[in-house]
């Protein structure tokens, strides 16, 4: 099977795939906002130690399982433990990401319809949207496109969509930023996100900091380990590890740059989660409107562009896990498989989309219960059950890659990677 598979053709391709993945609404609607209540830079700075000693190290884990194995999640437990209970590891990484595409896409629904809202600044009242027919059309269109990008393959449709889509997000975003950073009143919301202020940090500080950049990274879920079995084995791991959340956070902290001032100019309170995107912003957009209409269009209209797109290619990376495993567990054609996904993640979302009860529980059985357990299993088993040797091979691309930076992640993924994610796990209940 090995020969049929298909790569991504090159580093760049394959770091835009990751970052894809990785930046997406947790970027812009919860990492700002996340960022002025716990302390500013502060924050930030206990943000990359968390990175890069955990999610990294996590990062790593699901790499090595992937590449190592050249596999979809169930193909990669089954051929790197054969016939042992890490199988369900395996499912558990397929049903993960089915669950988060399902109501993931209603929100990228929202964001296509706010997009096309924004040509004529007729923005309705969220809470009146998100529950109307409208929602429900949208979010069966967003996620037709995001099958179609992956019924168009690894090469032609996930690589090609990313190649483009990352440069043009970073376009994006940084224009916003340059225009919101410049708006009267702004500066005081760059002071609101970054201005350290090392009394609000406390336990629950790194507890956000750890779960933030966990889910940021798209840990958890098996995405890593489907990415990672179509890089070529000479790639870096490092490389690709420091690379996505490097790049995710620079973006998260430019999406920062974008809304904080945009809102401290309007003189509203921050805030996060679909409220700040879908009512704030409308709101500021439209105000805007009084002083200069077209400009007010152009800008409303290249926030949904970003938030849409940001969202899009982290859904293809959801879609890409169950259609990975259709293909080559089920024998599936790439093109039914992802019909099936299809229509498995638009019944689901569907319920999603017509009652926010549905979707607010799925949110939390993910990201509290799922993503923490499919973290701790990847790094419990690369960490404890696979050979030392193995894990350096890939590690290190054969013996190519640095023998220290190996033994320090090594030490990390299998020692305090488990432990922390543990912690994060059980603090959900307390
Ligand atoms: N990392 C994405 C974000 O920050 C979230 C995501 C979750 C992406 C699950 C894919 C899968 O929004």
């Amino acid at each position: 099977m090995a020969d049929t598979r298909e790569n991504f053709g090159s580093r760049f391709a394959a770091i835009a795939a990751l970052a894809g993945s990785a930046i997406g609404l947790g970027n812009i609607w919860r990492f700002p906002y996340m960022v002025g209540e716990n302390g500013g830079a502060a924050f930030i700075l206990i943000y990359i130690a968390a990175s890069l000693l955990l999610s990294v190290p996590i990062f790593f884990a699901e790499f090595i399982i992937g590449r190592r194995s050249g596999a979809n999640c169930f193909g990669a437990m089954s051929r790197l433990a054969p016939g042992s209970k890490w199988n369900l590891l395996g499912i558990l990484c397929i049903l993960t990401p089915t669950l988060i595409l399902s109501y993931y896409a209603v929100v990228g629904g929202w964001s296509i319809s706010y997009l096309l809202k924004s040509f004529t600044l007729a923005f309705p009242s969220f809470g009146s949207f998100s529950s109307s027919g409208w929602a429900v059309a949208a979010f069966v269109i967003y996620l037709a496109i995001s099958c179609l990008i992956v019924a168009g393959g690894v090469k032609k449709g996930i690589e090609t969509f990313s190649k483009v889509s990352i440069p043009l997000l970073f376009i994006l975003i940084v224009g916003l930023a340059i225009y919101s950073v410049t708006l009267k009143g702004g500066s005081e919301g760059i002071d609101y996100m970054l201005k350290p202020d090392w009394g609000k940090v406390s336990a629950r500080t790194f507890v956000n900091a750890i779960g933030q950049s966990f889910y940021s990274i798209s840990l958890g879920m098996g995405i890593i380990i489907t990415y990672a079995s179509y890089i070529s084995k000479k790639e870096n791991i490092v490389f690709s590890g420091v690379g996505t959340a490097g790049f995710d956070l620079f973006f998260a902290v430019l999406a920062g740059f974008v809304i904080m001032p945009a809102v401290f100019a309007a003189g509203i309170e921050p805030g996060s989660g679909p409220g700040l995107i879908f009512d704030t912003l409308p709101y500021i957009f439209v105000s805007m409107s009084e002083a200069s209409p077209v400009l007010a269009t152009v800008v409303a209209a290249a926030f949904f562009l970003t938030v849409t797109i940001a969202a899009l290619t982290s859904s293809v990376s959801l879609v890409e896990v169950p259609v990975a495993w259709l293909i080559e567990e089920k024998k599936m054609k790439r093109g039914s498989a992802t019909l099936l996904v299809f229509a498995v993640t638009g019944i689901i979302g569907a319920m999603c989309a017509l009652n926010l009860g549905i979707f607010d529980w799925l949110d939390k059985l993910c990201c509290n219960i799922l993503l923490p357990i499919g973290g701790i299993l990847c790094v419990i088993f690369v960490g404890w059950v696979m050979k030392k040797d193995d894990v350096r091979d890939e590690f290190t691309s054969g013996g190519s890659g640095s023998a220290r930076l190996f033994d320090f992640s090594y030490f990390l993924l299998k020692y305090l990677a488990p432990v922390a994610v543990a912690v994060i796990f059980l603090s959900n209940f307390f």
